[in-house]
């Protein structure tokens, strides 16, 4: 099945100012897929690209198998969006915001419902837009987008505004719906750790350029700092991990360091040690967190 988004060498310029440059994103379907960048990286404009609400100066965008210049509207009928501020009407209520949305989209009746219950705005609903907080209008954002049962989700920062409960639903929300219905979910946020228990891969931005695009483990083992054996006999040790083609790395009288990164890796590593009978006192993943391999893709190179 083709991706349910694909790029190849996306760009956009404002006037002279270069916001997106030579993009590659794929994105399978029924991923939950984060879009990750500091402030200004180019998230939101991305978004707006994969949306046809920007026009590319360069490259391609392919939503759902359909080129997005030749099929905007039919293709954009299967996406549910929330890009920046949800645009609302704040004179009417929550409820008769998704009963327009649920015209507009040819969506049955009873979606409207369905979308304030599985957004928890069911106690809201007759609440007046703009006597709704923040948060809430986020939440009502993400009703509209999910209204008329999209099979892609292209959600531009979701999270904010919303308490930390609000926050846990959201993962929830997000996770039920690509499991339970297949839908794929594209988010973007500008904090790696709120994605990490949610997203099955992701691209990381910087400057408008892809920096990363994979699994959170490949970018963690990418950024593993080894694996640390104590030894007894540390030239037996080194023979043994060479021989299991491991290229062990001395880095103290009794400790080497070999490449590793999960703990699957190391109890390999000891496994090894023990059959060649050299002893092991000391087994140390140096696992980088999160938030260093973050800062060290935002800083690297500059
Ligand atoms: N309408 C605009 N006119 C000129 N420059 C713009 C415009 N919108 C964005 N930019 C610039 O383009 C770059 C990318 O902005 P963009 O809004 O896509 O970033 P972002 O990753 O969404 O940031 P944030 O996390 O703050 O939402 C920034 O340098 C920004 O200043
Ligand atoms: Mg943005």
């Amino acid at each position: 099945m083709e991706p349910a988004l694909e790029t190849r060498g996306l760009g956009y310029r404002y006037g002279d100012r270069e916001a997106v440059a030579d993009l590659d994103l794929r994105v399978e379907r029924g991923e939950v897929f984060g879009f990750v960048g500091p402030n200004g990286a180019g998230k939101t404009t991305t978004i707006k690209l994969l949306l046809g609400l920007l026009r590319p100066a360069a490259g391609s965008v392919r939503v759902l198998g359909r080129a997005l210049d030749r099929d905007r509207e039919a293709v954009l009928r299967r996406v549910g969006t929330l890009v920046e501020t949800p645009a609302l009407y704040p004179h009417l209520s929550a409820e008769e915001n998704l009963e327009l949305q649920a015209v507009a989209f040819d969506a049955p009746r009873a979606r409207v419902a369905a979308a304030l219950a599985e957004t928890g705005l069911a106690s809201v609903a007759a609440r007046r837009v703009r006597h709704l907080s923040l948060g809430m209008r986020q939440r009502l954002g993400l009703a509209m987008a999910l209204l008329h049962e999209p099979e892609l989700l292209v959600l531009d920062e979701p999270a904010n505004g919303l308490d930390p409960a609000g926050i846990v639903e959201l993962r929830l929300l997000l996770c039920r719906l690509a499991a339970e219905r297949g839908v794929t979910v594209f988010l973007s946020s500008h904090i790696l750790a709120e994605l990490e228990q949610t997203v099955t891969r992701l691209a990381v931005i910087r400057d408008g350029r892809l920096r990363y695009q994979g699994t959170l483990d490949e970018l963690r083992r990418a950024h593993s700092g080894g694996l640390r054996v104590g030894v007894g006999d540390v030239e037996a040790a080194a023979q043994a991990l060479a021989a299991a083609g491991l290229a062990p790395e001395r880095i103290g009288p009794g400790a080497l360091r070999v490449e590793a990164a999960s703990a699957e890796d190391a109890a390999r590593v000891n496994a090894r040690l023990v059959q060649a009978g050299v002893a092991v006192h000391e087994l140390r993943l140096e696992t980088p967190s999160l938030e260093d391999v973050y800062l060290r893709l935002m800083t690297e190179g500059r």
